[in-house]
């Protein structure tokens, strides 16, 4: 259903390139590029620490371009910025030389049957070697079928088939970047009678075996397990400390008995308790406040921010082993 995570949208769909790669896709992950002394992560190895972030969204460029703002990072929507030149990338490459900024994907199409966009990763490519993003990160999902782009966050089924599928693609992908990726759970509303593992096997196991990274977004979580009866323990228990590479927040709405990921609300506090639970099974991961709808004025998002800063180093101080 939602998911589209703030995206303004591509001008258009771009040619379709077919992938340099082997038809199987089942090449070795090459050494990541170190362009600028700026850390790629290499398969299987976690990113730095970046703090507490914000999800860089238009109407706030005027508070962050005045330099008033604190934040430890920002997070970008990928395809807002693929073009080349414009007022957007000017802004982004200003924000760049006083921010750390990832770039977030939402139409990589990582789990479909179509072949992977040649001209969407050369422009990814291209982009990410210039603005040197901390990662890249998409979400584990279709978004486009038979050349159709649905532009939403489709849930995949989980099997030992489409969890290799899967895996030839990330590969693909990470080798042609040359550095590692993340992949976000997506919220969901439906799930497939014929899958035979869960989200959170399937995540681990992908992670495992191309190295690739998580970004355990907790409101989906939150959402998925409320819409399907999963276990949120068991989701947090299943994925393995040191895949998580980044936290996501956002507040979802209640639509009778669904909850809807519509980022339009603060972080509720059933994923403020959840984001306690994680901080206390992965340690420091970098964490951001996402808000794509009804978006508050800066200060809004910020309290957001450092709120999670103030929970996450509460529980560091705890220190493991003290579940209270
Ligand atoms: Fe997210």
């Amino acid at each position: 259903m939602h998911g589209s995570e703030g995206q303004e949208r591509e001008a258009g769909r771009r040619e379709e390139i077919p992938l340099i790669s082997s038809p199987g896709g089942n090449v070795a992950p090459s050494t990541p590029r170190r362009g600028g002394g700026v850390f790629s992560p290499a398969p299987g190895q976690r990113p730095p620490f970046l703090g507490h972030g914000a999800g860089l969204r238009r109407c706030h460029y005027p508070d962050v371009l005045s330099g008033s703002v604190e934040c430890d990072w920002f997070e970008v929507i990928t395809e807002n910025f693929l073009g080349a030149g414009g007022r957007a990338r000017r802004i982004l490459f200003s924000i760049r030389e006083r921010f750390p900024v990832v770039l977030h994907g939402v139409s990589l199409s990582i789990g479909g049957c179509d072949p992977i966009r040649g001209d969407y990763l050369e422009a990814l490519r291209g982009l990410a070697s210039e603005l040197e993003p901390p990662w890249i990160s998409d979400h584990l999902c279709f978004t486009s079928a038979r050349g159709h782009n649905s532009h939403d966050l489709l849930p995949l089924p989980y099997t030992e088939e489409s969890l290799a599928h899967v895996e030839r693609r990330v590969l693909q992908v990470q080798d042609f970047l040359g550095r590692a990726i993340a992949l976000e759970n997506a919220s969901s509303y439906v799930t497939f009678l014929h899958s035979t593992l869960s989200e959170w096997e399937f995540l681990a196991e992908l992670a495992a075996r191309t190295g690739c990274g998580i970004l355990l977004d907790l409101n989906n979580l939150d959402v998925s397990c409320h819409n399907h009866g999963w276990e949120r323990e068991s989701y947090l228990q299943g994925i393995p400390p040191g895949s998580v590479w980044q936290f996501h927040l956002a507040g979802p709405s209640e639509m009778g008995p669904l909850l809807i990921d519509t980022h339009d609300h603060p972080v509720p506090d059933r994923v403020w308790e959840l984001y306690r639970r994680a901080v206390r099974r992965f340690g420091a991961v970098s964490s951001l406040v996402e808000w794509d709808d009804k978006i508050p004025e800066w200060s809004v998002l910020s309290a957001e921010r450092q709120k999670a800063a103030r929970l996450m180093d509460e529980e560091l101080r705890r220190g493991p082993g003290d579940p209270s």
